[in-house]
C-alpha cells in the first residue's frame, strides 16, 4: 500500500484512474480580457439550488483573476475539441487568438461546438491544500448531442474508440 507522502508520482497516477470529461473554464479578467484553462476537476454538487464546482491549482497564472471574477463558464468539450484542450493546457500566450467565442453571463467566454456549457455565478471559493475550490450557481446551461472528449490515465480517450 502506498501513502501520499512516500510516492507522489503513484498518487497522481492513481488519481488518474478516475475517468473524466474535459472542460475549459473561462472568465473575464479585471482588464476585460478573456482567460481560461483546461480543467477536469469539474463536478456536479447540488440540483436545488443548482451548484457545481471546479478546482484551480494555486500556481495558476489566473488565480487572482478567477477569484475576482463574479462569473465563470464551464465548456464541456466534445470529442473533436482535443486541440482546444491542448491549447488551454499549454499555450502561455493569448489562448483565445483566432478563436470563435461568445460572452456568456458576466462576460465569461462560451465556445461553440461543445457537448454542454454552464454559465455560473460564483458563490464561494474555498482554500483546499494547494488548490482553490470554486462553487458556482448555474444561471444558464445548454447541451448538444455530441460525443464527449474523455481523459483517463493521462491520455485522451473517446467513446467511439470504446465501441
Ligand atoms: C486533461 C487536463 C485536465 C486538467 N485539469 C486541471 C484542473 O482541474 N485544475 C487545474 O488547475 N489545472 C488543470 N489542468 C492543468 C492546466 O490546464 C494547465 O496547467 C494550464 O497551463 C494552467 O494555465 P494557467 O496557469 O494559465 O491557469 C489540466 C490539464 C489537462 C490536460
Amino acid at each position: 500500500m502506498s501513502t501520499p507522502q512516500n510516492d507522489k508520482r503513484a498518487l497522481r497516477n492513481t488519481l488518474g484512474r478516475f475517468a473524466t470529461g474535459v472542460t475549459i473554464v473561462t472568465a473575464i479578467d479585471p482588464d476585460g480580457h478573456p482567460m481560461g484553462l483546461t480543467v477536469n476537476s469539474f463536478s456536479a454538487v447540488s440540483l436545488d439550488p443548482a451548484l457545481v464546482l471546479w478546482c484551480l491549482d494555486n500556481n495558476s497564472n489566473n488565480l487572482a483573476a478567477f477569484k475576482k471574477a463574479t462569473h465563470h463558464a464551464i465548456n464541456i468539450l466534445a470529442a473533436d475539441q482535443q486541440d482546444l484542450s491542448n491549447r488551454f493546457a499549454t499555450w502561455p500566450a493569448d489562448r483565445f487568438a483566432g478563436l470563435d467565442w461568445q460572452a456568456g453571463v458576466g462576460g465569461a467566454p462560451v465556445f461553440p461546438g461543445c457537448c454542454a456549457t454552464f454559465e455560473l455565478a460564483i458563490t464561494t471559493a474555498y482554500e483546499a491544500g494547494d488548490h482553490t475550490i470554486f462553487i458556482g450557481r448555474i444561471e444558464n446551461f445548454e447541451q448538444a448531442e455530441r460525443d464527449p472528449l474523455l481523459f483517463f490515465a493521462g491520455q485522451y480517450r473517446s467513446i467511439a474508440a470504446l465501441g
